[in-house]
């Protein structure tokens, strides 16, 4: 199959009230780890590639790795740009053929996100790439550092999809990036309120810290994307050391990625059935 966009996958999950699951990856074992999991559950499936990915891959081999991937595959995958706050990177994203990409203006002014969002927009669109934006600010950046959470004003994302258009929205209700516990208390009432109040699908961010039920809740309420990072790297970390730790000596790289990674495949599809469910 070839990549598709966003918007392809998100537009059904949205008008049937399920959730598409997003995943961070870094390299090509967890790439392919997460593409297997999909797969199994025969589910379409969201690549996503943030600041550190696209650091250690570089754009180029970063949608390469999506794209070789969703070529193979047997169900839709979607080759996102995630966090980006800079527009070079959005625009070189586009060009090596990323489906989707995130402008995340979400540190600036609603004024300054707005105008830098449109300009996305318009040249996104033009090439058949969906955006997600964000509107208020999810606690904890990418990196790990306290950028200070600012909940998501129902007025506020109604304003800024009505100026920007974008395909999806990534809203604060609650949580956080990084939680090591699903342990994160999402606002479900302001979760309902920006649902009705704006007809776009919705995205939460920092998702491995939210409890299961929330998550199935939430699908109902217009989030139709959801964002997996942390969780996926401590299942690949863990697989790695468990190896590591066995008493047989494994001196081959290769089988100690495709071993951890399959944890990951396990994780992946837990998460895509309970937002289906
Ligand atoms: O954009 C990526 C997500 O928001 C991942 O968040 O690492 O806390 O699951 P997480
Ligand atoms: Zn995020």
């Amino acid at each position: 199959m070839a990549l598709v966009t966003l918007a392809e996958v998100l537009n059904d999950a949205y008008r049937n009230g399920y959730a598409v699951a997003g995943f961070n990856f870094y390299t090509y074992e967890d790439a392919s780890a997460i593409v297997r999991g999909a797969e199994e559950l025969d589910s379409p499936v969201i690549l996503m590639a943030s600041g550190k990915a696209i650091k250690h891959l570089g754009v180029d081999y970063a949608a390469s790795t999506v794209k070789v991937l969703a070529e193979r595959a047997s169900v839709p995958v979607v080759a996102h740009l995630d966090h980006a706050t800079d527009l070079k990177t959005i625009f070189q994203a586009i060009k090596h053929g990323f489906t989707s990409v995130m402008y995340d203006g979400s540190m600036l002014g609603i004024d300054e996100n707005i105008k830098n969002t449109k300009l996305v927009v318009s040249v996104a669109r033009a090439l058949g790439v969906s955006v997600e934006a964000e509107i208020g600010r999810v606690g904890m950046s990418e990196e790990g550092e306290d950028i200070g959470e600012i909940l998501t004003d129902p007025d506020s994302a109604s304003e800024f999809y009505d100026s920007t258009g974008v395909d999806a929205l990534a809203v604060a209700i609650g949580s956080a990036h990084g939680m090591q516990k699903q342990e994160a208390s999402l606002d479900l009432d302001l979760a309902r309120e920006i649902h009705e109040s704006v007809d776009v699908p919705l995205v939460l961010h920092g998702s491995s810290g939210v409890r299961d039920e929330d998550l199935r809740q939430i699908a109902r309420y217009g989030f139709a994307k959801i964002n997996i990072g942390t969780k996926l790297k401590h299942v690949f970390a863990q697989g790695i050391r468990d190896l590591c730790n066995s008493s047989t000596y494994v001196p081959d790289p290769l089988k100690i990625v495709v071993n951890a990674s399959q944890e990951i495949s396990h994780v992946v599809k837990e998460k895509i059935a309970l937002l289906r469910e």
